[in-house]
C-alpha cells in the first residue's frame, strides 16, 4: 500500500524583517547574513500568534470537510509548547472541527519533532488504511535580542495530511535514524531562550547527515546519483548546503549540479522565513516542489531531518503522478507578498511583549483566521473567524 503526504501547507506570521537592516543593527556586516548565513528575511511573530494559530491556519487550507470525518489523529510536532501537561493538539482539534473520537498530542524532539509525528502517522494509516492522521509541525524559533543565533530566528507552522495513495509524496519504508546524546542545542524548563553552542550544533548537524546517508546507502544500495533532489532541515539556508557539500565528492558532476539547483529551490522560502524548527524540513520541502521545474511524478526525493539534542534520519519520499495540482502556490506567495515589513525598534518591542500570566487578562484583536482573543483566568481564548 502506498502511504504518504496527500497535501501540504504552510502558514507564516504576517510580519517580517528584513536581514541586513538586522545586519547593521547589530553593527554586523549585512553580507554575513545575507551570504554567510543565507538569510534575507524573518518572520517576526505578533503577540496574537502562537503555535496553536500559526497550526490551525496552516492546518485550514488543507481539511476538507470530508477529511474532518476521517482524520483520527491530531499531532503537532513542537519545542515551542505553551504548556507543560496540555497539548496544542487538543485546541486544534477543536479549532479545525475534527471529528471527537479522536486522538490528540504533541510530540517533542527538538526539530525532529515534525517527522517524528509524520512517521507514526504513515504507521497508523498502514494500520488503518481508511483512516486520516493530520500531522502539524509549528513552532516559534527565538534566540535572544542581540544572541549569536538572533540571526537565525523565525516562526511559522507546516501542515500534512498523511493518507494512503497519497496525491503529492509516497513515504518509501527505508528509513535510517540516529540517536545521540549531544547538548548542542536545548531549553531547560526554567529558561525562555534555547542554550546553543552554535559550531557544536553546526558540526552534530553535518556529521549525523553523513553518518544517516552513508548507513542509508549501505543498507539500501541508493546513491547520490539516484536521487533527484534532497531536502534538508533548514535552521538556517547555508546550514543544509554545508551538509550537502560535505557528500558531493562521493558522486559525479551531473548529479553536484542537479542536487546543488535543486537546493536552491528547496531554500527559497526559508530565505525570507528563517528557522520553523519542526517544519523547517517540510518548508524545505514546500519550496522545492513550488519552485522547481526539473521535478516530475516518480522523482525521488531524500529528506534529512535533524533535531538537537540529538536525533536524526533520512528517508525517501517519491512524487506522485500529477503532485503538482495538489500544491498552494498561489496562496503561498500571497502569504509571503502580503507580510507588513517591521523596523528594528518595532521588531525588538514585540520581541519582549509578553501575554498575561497568572492573576492578569487581556483582550486582543487580530484579523487572522485563527488568532488569540483573550487571555483570562490562566486559559488562552482563540478567535475563530470566516475569513
Ligand atoms: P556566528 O558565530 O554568528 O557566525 O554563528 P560564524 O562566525 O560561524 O559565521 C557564519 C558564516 O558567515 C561563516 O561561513 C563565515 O565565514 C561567514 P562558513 O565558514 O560557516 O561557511 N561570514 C561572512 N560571509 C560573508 N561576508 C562576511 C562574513 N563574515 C562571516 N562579511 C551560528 C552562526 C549559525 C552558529 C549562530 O547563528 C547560531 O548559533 N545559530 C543557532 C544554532 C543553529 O542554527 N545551528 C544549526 C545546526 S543545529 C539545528 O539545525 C537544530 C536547530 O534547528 C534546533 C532544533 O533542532 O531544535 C537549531
Amino acid at each position: 500500500m502506498k502511504i504518504g503526504i496527500d497535501c501540504l501547507s504552510f502558514f507564516i506570521p504576517d510580519l517580517f524583517l528584513d536581514i541586513a537592516e538586522l545586519a547593521v543593527a547589530r553593527d554586523t556586516d549585512p553580507a554575513k547574513f545575507k551570504i554567510g548565513i543565507g538569510q534575507d528575511q524573518m518572520a517576526v511573530q505578533p503577540l496574537t500568534q502562537d503555535i496553536v494559530t500559526l497550526g490551525a491556519n496552516a492546518a485550514k487550507k488543507i481539511v476538507t470537510d470530508a477529511d474532518r470525518a476521517l482524520i483520527d489523529m491530531v499531532i503537532v510536532g513542537t519545542e515551542s509548547g505553551t504548556d507543560f501537561s496540555k497539548a496544542s493538539a487538543v485546541v486544534i482539534h477543536e479549532l479545525l472541527d475534527i471529528q471527537p473520537f479522536a486522538r490528540s498530542f504533541e510530540i517533542k524532539e527538538a526539530c525532529y519533532g515534525g517527522t517524528a509525528a509524520l512517521q507514526l502517522a504513515k504507521e497508523y494509516v498502514a494500520n488503518h488504511p481508511d483512516r486520516k492522521v493530520l500531522v502539524i509541525a509549528s513552532d516559534i524559533a527565538r534566540y535572544g535580542l542581540n544572541s549569536g543565533g538572533e540571526v537565525t530566528q523565525g516562526a511559522g507552522a507546516v501542515a500534512m495530511l498523511i493518507t494512503k495513495d497519497p496525491r503529492v509524496l509516497v513515504l518509501a519504508d527505508d528509513s535510517t535514524f540516529l540517536t545521540e546524546n549531544v547538548y548542542d542545542f536545548w531549553r531547560p524548563a526554567y529558561s525562555e531562550f534555547p542554550i546553543v553552542d552554535g559550531p557544536l550544533s553546526n558540526t552534530t548537524y553535518i556529521e549525523s547527515f553523513q553518518k544517516v546517508w552513508h548507513r542509508h546507502s549501505e543498507v539500501t544500495g541508493l546513491t547520490l546519483s539516484d536521487y533527484d533532489a534532497l531536502s534538508f532541515h533548514i535552521p538556517y539556508t547555508k546550514m543544509g548546503k554545508k551538509a550537502l557539500l560535505s557528500v558531493l565528492d562521493e558522486t559525479d558532476e551531473a548529479t553536484r549540479e542537479r542536487l546543488l539547483a535543486r537546493y536552491e529551490e528547496s531554500i527559497r522560502y526559508s530565505r525570507r522565513i528563517g528557522n520553523l524548527y519542526t517544519g523547517s524540513l517540510y518548508m524545505g520541502l514546500i519550496s522545492l516542489l513550488e519552485n522547481s521545474a526539473a521535478l516530475t511524478g516518480g522523482s525521488r526525493i531524500g529528506l534529512f531531518s535533524y533535531g538537537s539534542g540529538a536525533v536524526s534520519e533520512f528517508f525517501t519520499g517519491y512524487l506522485a503522478e500529477g503532485f503538482e495540482n495538489h500544491l498552494f502556490q498561489s496562496a503561498h506567495q500571497e502569504l509571503l507578498e502580503n507580510r507588513r515589513q517591521v523596523s528594528i525598534s518595532t521588531y525588538e518591542e514585540l520581541f519582549i511583549q509578553k501575554l498575561p500570566v497568572h492573576g492578569e487578562s487581556a483582550v486582543y484583536e487580530d484579523p487572522m483566521r485563527f488568532s488569540i482573543q483573550k487571555v483570562e483566568g490562566d486559559i488562552r481564548y482563540y478567535r475563530k473567524t470566516e475569513s
